[in-house]
């Protein structure tokens, strides 16, 4: 008998995992919360239940007979679901609570990477108002970066270029307290220069097997300026990244990660994501996220050969050692589709045409998006990414954007320049 497998999130991520785990023999059935209409493709959604609300996942895992958890997006692990899960008997892929403070608490992962020499932008944590305005003050208009300790759905993160732009962050998040509970504590940390990559990595505990790069858009606006967005697109593998360069992330970072929480008795499970910037002097992790990147997922999971379910339930049980996770050698090009208006006000409930338009071989994974009556909906910020493979990554550009044409709904936005010039 095939596994139950469920999966959290709403999200282009979750439509690529899900999609993914459909190929395996090994998974009858998968369950989406609260999902849209494109995993609604792969599985059922329990489109009533929202990502924090763990009683309600807990209490639908038993209903469903659930037996594996894929954790892929922020919100359920530091409220415990993995613990409780756990405690019900279910295999769990993903971080317990603990463990789920390297992305949760920027503060506890600073101070992580610190112990644990892993190179990191220098930073101090404040909990107090007016002792983080005095340190700012005391500073010599050096570039600096004003951080919410919580999570923040990657918003709580302000790059300053002076010190009243660094004032104005602390009054954002400390006294407007925009971030919520996010803000009870901030980082002040030393602004770097240079270029970002995504490290990914399988982990079980003890052991990690790195995904191959892959490089995500984060700004609204052709030519990396506008708002920061959570991703207008992605590609993979990342052109710039090196094999020493993935040598050093892997040995300095996620190896001491590995190490570093098995021996504080927070052996981390799930997926590693560290966000580094490569800057002159070598590369500098930003951040932990104990999850898969959206858009990073959609091009990742395109390009993996082996079965998800295989290597995720090998690294529930401890024994990713064992497992070889082989990844297509073409490369992938994934491109966001979103409401206009987005990051900012948008409008919902825009007739969506076209997703079945597109080449055999590109996939259309849903964000925000509905099905009623009129068919096809828009039902968020980023509806669609449209992902397509090729032998390089010109050739998967040029054949996403090709596709990304043939879909249209009022307003559409997307970026031009996605994997341009790599
Ligand atoms: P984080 O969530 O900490 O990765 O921050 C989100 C984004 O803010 C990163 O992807 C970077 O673009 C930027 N950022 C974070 N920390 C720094 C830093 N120390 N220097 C420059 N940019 C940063
Ligand atoms: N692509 C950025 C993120 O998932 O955080």
């Amino acid at each position: 008998m095939g596994s139950r497998v469920l999966l959290v999130g709403a999200g282009a991520r979750e439509h690529a995992v899900a999609w993914k785990l459909r190929q395996s023999a090994k998974v009858d059935e998968i369950f989406i919360a609260p999902g849209n209409a494109g995993t609604a493709l792969c599985g059922t959604n329990l489109a009533d239940i929202q990502p924090k609300h763990i009683d309600e996942l807990v209490k639908a895992a038993k209903a469903h007979k659930i037996d594996f958890y894929l954790s892929t997006m922020d919100d359920p692990q530091p409220l415990g679901l993995v613990d409780r899960l756990t405690a019900e008997g279910v295999l769990c892929y993903g971080p317990t609570k603990a463990a789920a403070q390297l992305e949760s608490s920027k503060a506890f992962s600073k101070k992580f990477m610190v112990e644990h020499g892993i190179r990191t932008a220098a930073a101090t944590v404040f909990s107090d108002y007016r002792e983080a305005c005095a340190y700012v003050e005391s500073l010599n208009d050096h570039g600096i970066v004003v951080k919410a300790s919580g999570l923040a759905a990657g918003k709580g993160v302000i790059v300053c270029y002076d010190n009243r732009d660094a004032l104005t962050a602390l009054d954002i998040i400390m006294v407007r307290r925009d971030f919520g509970s996010a803000g009870d504590q901030v980082l002040i940390e030393q602004r770097l220069e240079g270029w970002e990559a995504s490290a990914h990595a399988f982990c079980d505990g003890k052991t990690a097997v790195m995904m191959p790069f892959a490089s995500d858009y984060k700004r609204a606006q052709d030519g990396d300026i506008g708002l920061n967005t959570g991703g207008m697109g992605a590609y993979s593998p990342s052109a710039r990244v090196d094999e020493g360069l993935a040598t050093e992330i892997r040995t300095n970072v996620v190896e001491k990660v590995m190490a570093g929480m098995a021996a504080s008795g927070m052996p981390f499970n799930g997926t590693l994501y560290p966000g580094m910037m490569i800057a002159k002097d070598g590369a500098y992790c930003l951040e932990f996220n104990a999850r898969m990147g959206d858009p990073e997922a959609q091009v990742l999971m395109p390009r993996l050969e082996t079965d998800l379910f295989d290597v995720c339930q090998a690294a529930a049980q401890g024994k990713l050692a064992g497992i070889g996770v082989r990844w297509s050698d073409k490369a992938a090009v994934g491109v966001v589709m979103a409401s206009g208006g987005y990051p900012a006000t948008y409008k919902l409930g825009h007739v969506i045409e076209g997703v079945d338009d597109v080449d055999a071989d590109v996939m259309v994974f849903h964000a925000g998006t509905k099905a009623d009556s009129r068919g096809l909906v828009t039902y968020g910020g980023r509806v669609l990414t449209v992902v397509a493979t090729g032998a390089t990554v010109a050739e998967a550009r040029a054949k996403a954007y090709d596709n990304v044409k043939r879909i249209h709904f009022m307003d559409a936005q997307y970026r031009k320049d996605i994997a341009a010039g790599v």
